[in-house]
């Protein structure tokens, strides 16, 4: 058994006797650095944000802002840890502090200390290259007193300045470190292996274990629902889980790809993906959920889901009999049921690189824009011969049935047919015998099959080069390969 080993505000530290799902945030408040706050416990308030230096999908240091209630403490083995005790330097206050403290950004202090956190992610990011990123990197920050404006001037103020400080020497010289580990404390346990025949041996001597990655839906568990999750394997150290390659016909993504790495990634060459996640979660989630939690919680909901199946994508399943593909649209069996047999884990995510001329839609429909779930969700992917008849075509779903699924009998309605808005018209009705849509707080099912509909809708016309919607400096979550026909 391996102790976990960090450094927190740059101090060494071992723990040998706490159980592995203690919180990063019970941890440091137990140190007596009380400046990180509990607001929610379930990653919405960002009162708890502490940084970690991390490695981006690249190998690349990278400093990230995390909701440290959602995070256990082995997934820290090996990393340094900040909080806002540990940012002056020859006590003076660090320039994220000074620039808020300048501008009176904080009045009852509460959210400050994980604003100073995730303004201190923003300090050292070096693709802040639009206005809305600086926003969108505070989107999980809420402040009940101070008022917005002066979090954002001050955030604005110090995004991207890379100060001549330690912080940026250790920016440029922290080398990835294992994270491996193989813990145990009070009756529980944590394996984190980082190969895949050590995962084989890890399951062997934990064949109940729970597999986490990112913690950000499955840490729940324990800090909402107070169940103990007792056995957990990590599968976040594995090879080839974090990468993103393109080659001549695909993107494949490591299941355990961050989906902040993944939004950056794909900003240029794959935008419907980029456009997903710029709706999804705060940036302190995205610093930590992957992209393979997201598909094998199977939430019906989740957003992720819906492009990836419009995509055509293939999914890689990995046991120790070795791999099997899947493709997307068959992944999902019934209500959080996947394909994955025992055993199994999602390795990687294939998608082939889209027709030039495809049109594809990704659209998150939710009751507040930033940090919410969505109501409806749909990826929509259509490609037209040279007659311009509908050869390929398909109109994924989530928040409409039990699992994300595709709309057979609209699409089948529009195969072959012109792209017209008639076509629609005539095709539209058979969305109400692909799905009996859900009905709960969220929306109504009158509701979210109206939506789904009026999606289907503004798809066409979007591919029609009608102008998007939304506000000029907040791209809509919909986008559109090329100008229509
Ligand atoms: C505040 C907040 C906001 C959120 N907003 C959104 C949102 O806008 N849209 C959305 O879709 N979701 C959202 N989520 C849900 C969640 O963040 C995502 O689903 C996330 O992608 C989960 O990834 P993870 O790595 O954290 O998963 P984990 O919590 O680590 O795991 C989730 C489940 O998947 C299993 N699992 C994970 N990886 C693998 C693998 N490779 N192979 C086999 N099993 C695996 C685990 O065993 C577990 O059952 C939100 C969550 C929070 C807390
Ligand atoms: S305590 Fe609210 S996000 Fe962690
Ligand atoms: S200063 Fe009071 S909550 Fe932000």
């Amino acid at each position: 058994m391996d102790p976990i080993r960090f450094q927190l505000n740059g101090r060494p530290i071992v723990v040998e006797d706490i159980p592995p799902t203690t919180t990063v945030l019970q941890y440091v408040r137990s140190t007596g650095a009380t400046g990180t706050k509990e607001g929610c416990a379930e990653g919405d308030c960002g009162a708890c944000s502490v940084v970690v230096l991390d490695h981006d999908a690249g190998g690349q240091p990278r400093y990230r802002a995390i909701n440290s209630c959602l995070l256990f403490l082995p997934m820290v083995h090996g990393k340094q840890v900040f909080t806002v005790e540990g940012l002056t330097q020859d006590g003076e206050p660090h320039p994220v502090q000074s620039a808020l403290v300048d501008r009176l950004g904080s009045q009852c202090g509460y959210c400050t200390p994980g604003v100073v956190m995730s303004m201190f992610e923003a300090c050292y990011r070096d693709d802040l290259d639009q206005d809305w990123k600086v926003d969108d990197q505070m989107c999980g920050n809420l402040c009940r007193c101070t008022g917005y404006r002066p979090i954002r001037e001050a955030t604005h103020a110090i995004a991207g300045q890379q100060p001549d400080d330690s912080f940026s020497a250790a920016l440029a010289a922290t080398a990835p470190s294992s994270m491996a580990l193989h813990y145990e404390a009070a009756g529980h346990r944590y394996q984190c292996p980082d190969s895949w025949s050590e995962l084989w041996d890890a399951m062997d001597r934990a064949p109940e274990a729970r597999f986490i990655v990112g913690a950000t839906d499955l840490a729940l568990t324990v800090t909402k629902r107070f169940q103990p999750l007792t056995d957990l394997i990590s599968l976040e150290a594995l090879p080839g889980m974090d990468g993103i390659e393109r080659n001549e016909s695909s993107w494949t993504f490591g299941a355990a790809v961050k989906l902040s790495d993944l939004e950056a990634a794909t900003e240029q060459d794959l935008p419907p993906i980029a456009r997903m996640l710029r709706f999804f979660a705060s940036r302190q989630i995205k610093n930590r959920a992957t992209v393979g939690g997201n598909l094998c919680n199977a939430s019906p909901i989740g957003d992720m889901a819906p492009i990836l199946m419009a995509l055509g994508a293939t999914l890689h399943l990995r046991s120790r009999d070795g791999t099997r593909s899947v493709p997307m649209d068959s992944f999902f069996l019934d209500y959080r049921e996947t394909a994955m047999g025992p055993g199994e884990v999602l390795a990687m995510v294939e998608v082939p690189l889209p027709d030039p001329a495809a049109r594809i839609g990704a659209y998150k429909v939710s009751k507040r824009r930033e940090l919410d779930i969505s109501a409806v969700c749909a990826g929509c992917f259509v490609l037209l011969d040279e007659g311009g008849l509908v050869s390929t075509i398909r109109l994924a779903y989530g928040g409409m049935a039990a699992t994300t699924s595709r709309a057979q009998a609209t699409e089948a309605a529009l195969l072959g047919q012109p792209w017209t808005e008639d076509s629609i018209e005539a095709a539209i009705p058979h969305l109400d015998a692909d799905f009996v849509p859900i009905d709960d707080h969220r929306g109504s099912a009158w509701y979210r099959g109206t939506v789904a509909k009026n999606l289907l809708r503004g798809f066409f016309w979007e591919t029609q080069g009608e102008p998007v919607v939304g506000l000029s400096d907040r791209p809509s979550g919909t986008v559109v390969l090329r100008e229509g026909p």
